[in-house]
């Protein structure tokens, strides 16, 4: 007896990554290359910077999952691979890989909406029915959405700007935390995570933005402009030039993670309310997840329990590496798609290239 068994290939942003995952969720082989720390020495993604390092990176990776899968090539049932959203410039090098290999290996080919596979992770890690509540929050996006099945989203609220873990990378990089000995190496939103533990929120009073819209959508610019004026005006009270590091640092950061927490609450909050009213989601113990990059902060994470407590939901989120974008969780899109019937391409033909 033979259980399906797919490999999955995420190439959206920057990380090259690649696993093998079985139909109960057994993960065989994985493997992920990072480019946050060049990304950070240049200030931000270079979109052809991110494709080279993917084409340097994508062979060795998928090699790397396969091999340590201990499975055949031959015995996969097929290859899921990313097809949007994301940079157009990475998504193509991981789209050509795949599709190369779906015509080596003769298999079926599953295209995967990256946000899609965020959204249903935890269906990996836990037991969770549809439907749920689901918040995606990471460097390139944040929605607000009820999953009704493996490829059925009622999207109820979005950013109506940039992204939270944009906003975090922007406060960070304006902080010049790449400079701090402490986070150096992180990433923004990390650098951040980790500084506010020695900060005092209290310190700088922001108001969270979109506090009288009666929608579930998000903003997070305002946010990063008023923390912007707060960093000014502290580098001119502690004399110190733009590109230092300030004494005060670990208290910016701390009001920006707890105003960011509040926000992503409240909105929370008025999609929980929506649903149930509509009895789109149970009464009692409905589930939200929460997912993408900026989930694995554990400061908001701890602000959503405060808010599922009190509105008789569960709070689910995967575990901090499978909330990162990583090919495990396209591997297992691809294994619902297959279990679900949807989405298998047989015919390759009509899927776009890598341009050259
Ligand atoms: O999901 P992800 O790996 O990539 C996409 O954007 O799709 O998310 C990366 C984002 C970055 O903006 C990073 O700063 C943020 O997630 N992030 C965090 C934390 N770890 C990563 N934000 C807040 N707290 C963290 N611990
Ligand atoms: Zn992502």
């Amino acid at each position: 007896f033979l259980h399906k068994i797919v490999l999955g290939i995420e190439t959206s942003c920057d990380d090259t990554a690649a696993a093998v995952v079985d139909e109960t969720g057994n993960v065989l082989g994985e493997a992920i290359h990072s480019q946050t720390e060049v990304h950070l020495r240049t200030g931000g993604i270079v979109p052809p910077a991110a494709q080279q390092l993917h084409r340097e990176n994508i062979q060795r990776i998928v090699q790397e999952a396969l091999s340590a899968s201990r499975i055949s090539p031959s015995d996969l049932s097929a290859i899921a691979t990313t097809i949007k959203p994301g940079l157009a410039l990475s998504l193509g090098v991981g789209l050509s890989f795949s599709l190369q290999l779906v015509g080596q290996l003769k298999k079926p080919f599953i295209p995967i909406h990256h946000m899609e596979a965020h959204a249903l992770t935890i269906r990996l890690t836990n037991k969770v029915e549809f439907p749920f509540l689901v918040l995606l929050i990471s460097g390139g996006h944040c929605l607000l959405a009820l999953v009704q099945g493996v490829s059925d989203f009622l999207l109820l609220g979005k950013s109506l700007d940039i992204a939270p873990g944009d906003m975090l990378d922007k406060v960070a990089r304006r902080l010049s935390l790449i400079k701090h000995p402490e986070c150096s190496t992180m990433s923004g939103g990390k650098a951040i995570e980790h500084l506010a533990k020695q900060g005092n929120r209290f310190h700088f009073d922001i108001k969270p933005p979109l506090h009288h819209a009666k929608n579930c959508d998000f903003s997070f610019t305002g946010l990063q402009h008023v923390t912007d004026k707060i960093i000014m005006k502290k580098e001119k009270e502690e004399g110190i030039e733009k590109g230092q590091i300030l004494s005060s640092a670990a208290d910016i950061a701390a009001t920006v993670q707890h105003t960011m927490a509040c926000h992503l609450v409240k909105r929370t909050h008025r999609a929980i309310l929506f649903c149930k009213q509509r009895d789109l989601l149970p009464q009692n113990n409905a589930v939200l997840v929460a997912s993408g990059g900026v989930a694995s902060n554990f400061y908001i994470r701890r602000a959503l329990e405060i808010l599922t407590n009190a509105t008789q939901c569960t709070l689910l989120c995967p575990p901090p590496r499978l909330c990162t974008d990583n090919g495990i969780m396209i591997a297992w899109n691809g294994i619902e798609r297959l279990r679900a019937g949807l989405g298998i391409l047989h015919d390759i033909e009509g899927i776009r290239y890598e341009p050259k």
